[in-house]
């Protein structure tokens, strides 16, 4: 059912790389997820093609402008969860995206020049709220962070953030070699080897927190149907 977008028109702020580790992290746990692949250079159908992709996950390829809402609709009435990735700008396939989500997950690195990025993100969303009468609940998901030092750049950013109206996810997706891995060898963190990639209980524990924190999130937004 609730449908999560990965937005922000900022290339490079971790929208593909923390939409796979949420769906995998939400199939692990024994949902069915279907990823829907709306950026024209494919990252996620690229993901997938590579072995070991978890077989409760699927992913929807080639949606475009005119696709988008349709294949967002069907995957919504046929899975528990379906997790849309954008592309870097904005297009009318990212409002689209935006106008039937559930939650709309604003990756931004935790510095002042991501963070204007962001901003533009939360303006689309704002119109969009406007244009369809609806409330889009979003959040904005500090990417590439530091598991050891907690910058107070960041504090700082979230704080404003906070201060326009705009909430931030307290879980943040620490800077891991195993988020990047799963690109390069294909599958998810936890099959991953620890001869391939270190820190891996890290990346899961930051996995799973940050799934357990979006479900939290829809619970909060759709209390009817979390009952
Ligand atoms: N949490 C993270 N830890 C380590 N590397 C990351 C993380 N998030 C993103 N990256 C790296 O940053 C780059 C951009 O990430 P990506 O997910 O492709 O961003 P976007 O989809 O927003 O363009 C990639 O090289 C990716 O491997
Ligand atoms: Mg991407």
């Amino acid at each position: 059912m609730p449908t999560i977008v990965f937005a922000s028109p900022k290339g490079g702020a971790g929208k593909s790389t923390s939409a796979v580790v949420l769906a995998c992290e939400l199939a692990r746990r024994g949902a069915a997820v279907t990823m829907i692949d709306a950026d024209p250079n494919r990252p996620v159908s690229t993901w997938a093609r590579r072995p070991g992709r978890p077989e409760g996950l699927e992913v929807v390829a080639d949606v475009t402008e005119e696709t988008v809402i349709d294949a967002i609709e069907a995957a919504a009435a046929r899975v528990p969860f379906v997790i849309v990735d954008l592309e870097g700008t904005a297009s009318m396939t990212v409002a689209y995206a935006i106008s039937r989500a559930d939650l709309v997950i604003i990756p931004s690195q935790g510095s002042q020049l991501d963070a204007a990025e962001a901003a533009k993100a939360v303006r689309l969303i704002r119109q969009q709220e406007r244009a369809f009468a609806r409330r889009i609940p979003h959040a904005v998901l500090f990417t590439r962070t530091s598991a050891a030092i907690k910058p107070r750049t960041l504090q700082h950013i979230r704080s404003e953030f906070e201060a326009h109206g705009v909430p931030s996810l307290q879980v943040q997706m620490q800077e891991r070699e195993a988020f990047r891995a799963i690109f390069s060898f294909g599958g998810t963190i936890d099959g991953l080897k620890a001869g391939q990639v270190g820190g891996l209980d890290g990346a899961m524990k930051n996995a799973k927190a940050f799934a357990a924190e979006v479900v939290a999130r829809l619970r909060q937004a759709q209390p009817a149907e979390a009952a």
